[in-house]
């Protein structure tokens, strides 16, 4: 990982509508904020090569399906960026590859690197590729932006919140992982819905899970609300049930990594135990994600592989030992929620209420 870089004008989103970014492209380099050490520490890696980047991916420097997609796409445009000359195409397609096996679940992933191919495969010179590859990954990225503002007006419509509703009561809702600026290409899925009710005076509260077992709740989705001056309160995941047996919350609302064309849902470990508890204390459960995490191509969630990891990140934290040394773990570290159990799938198309193959394929096809 090369710490030198030009500095190229930018073309892609410098802001994420908020105060927050995950990455920075700079032409012939991509910085990533290194998310393994949030909150502590504020470190940005810089990148010059795609297998750097696919490392990025697997290590979780950036994590979130919209933002392994849009690193991706920009791998592909430096490996255009450092071919030689004679073997170009080989190069990329290469790239693309190390890529692709870089995480297995979120489909954004796979998405923004086939739409990366077509591109590459419409090129007939090296110089074509290098400005045709960098053009797309900048336009992923600004696309993905785009579809998380759009999603935020069609989630607060969905919960009959939008103008014209009158003067609603602020609401209090409850969140897992991180899908903020830091999970996508600025402002966020789940948590965009969340800073779109904040910034409409809607928002009462947001508990965020912490997310056993890396922590995505605590050491980024707390961060990111507080930098915004967004009310938030840090729950350990267990207590998710106590919270909505209180009546505190009206609404869950998660991300998503794949969804699938029946309606079902891949999302971070604990997503599938909050769907049954909202069913059974009857609060709403939404999911919100761009289409590029839609993968009509899988039938059911039952198709979606899920990526199992370290067994490290349960027994340890940091170094820190929680456990014996040796023990067996289990830690897959997406679920799948049926789609029985989500009201309402939101994406920058619209929404999908009660979802099923149905209603899934008069949006997408
Ligand atoms: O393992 P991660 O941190 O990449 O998992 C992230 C999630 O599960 C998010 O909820 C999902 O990607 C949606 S991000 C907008």
């Amino acid at each position: 990982m090369n710490k030198s870089r030009e500095s190229t004008p930018l073309r892609a989103p410098s802001s994420s509508a908020t105060g927050t970014v995950a990455l920075r492209w700079h032409g012939s380099s991509l910085e990533l904020l290194d998310q393994r050490l949030l909150p502590a520490e504020e470190h940005w890696i810089t990148l010059e090569s795609a297998s750097g980047v696919a490392q990025s991916i697997q290590d979780m420097v950036v994590r979130g399906a919209p933002a392994i997609g849009i690193s991706a796409a920009y791998g592909v445009a430096l490996a255009a960026r450092r071919a030689e000359r004679e073997d170009w195409q080989a190069e990329i397609k290469l790239a693309i590859r190390d890529l692709s096996a870089s995480r297995p679940t979120a489909v954004n992933l796979f998405w923004a690197l086939q739409r990366m191919e077509r591109v590459f495969d419409g090129c007939n010179s090296l110089s074509q590729a290098q400005k045709r590859l960098a053009d797309e990954a900048v336009a992923i990225h600004e696309e993905d932006l785009a579809a998380n503002l759009a999603m935020a007006d069609h989630a607060l419509e969905a919960m009959g919140l939008s103008a014209g509703a009158g003067t609603p009561d602020p609401i209090s809702v409850l969140t897992h992982c991180n899908t903020g600026a830091l999970a996508t290409g600025g402002y966020g899925t789940a948590l965009g819905v969340i800073r779109r009710l904040h910034e409409k005076k809607l928002l009462e509260r947001v508990f965020a899970d912490e997310t056993r077992p890396w922590l995505q709740g605590s050491r980024l989705t707390a961060w990111e609300l507080m930098r915004d001056g967004i009310p938030v309160t840090l729950n350990a995941d267990g207590a998710a049930a106590a919270i909505l047996a209180a009546g505190e919350v009206r609404w869950i609302i998660v991300g998503a990594d794949r969804i699938t064309a029946n309606g079902d849902v891949a999302n971070k470990i604990g997503t599938y135990s909050l769907a049954v508890l909202a069913r059974f204390h009857k609060v709403g459960f939404m999911v919100v994600a761009p289409s590029s995490t839609v993968d009509m191509a899988l039938a059911s969630g039952s198709d979606i592989p899920i990526e199992q990891r370290d067994g490290r990140e349960i027994r340890e934290i940091r170094g820190i030992p929680l456990a014996p040394a040796g023990v067996q773990v289990f830690n897959p570290v997406f679920d799948v929620t049926p789609a029985n159990l989500i009201d309402v799938i939101i994406t920058e198309k619209g929404a999908v209420r009660n979802p099923g193959i149905n209603g899934m394929r008069d949006l997408f096809g």
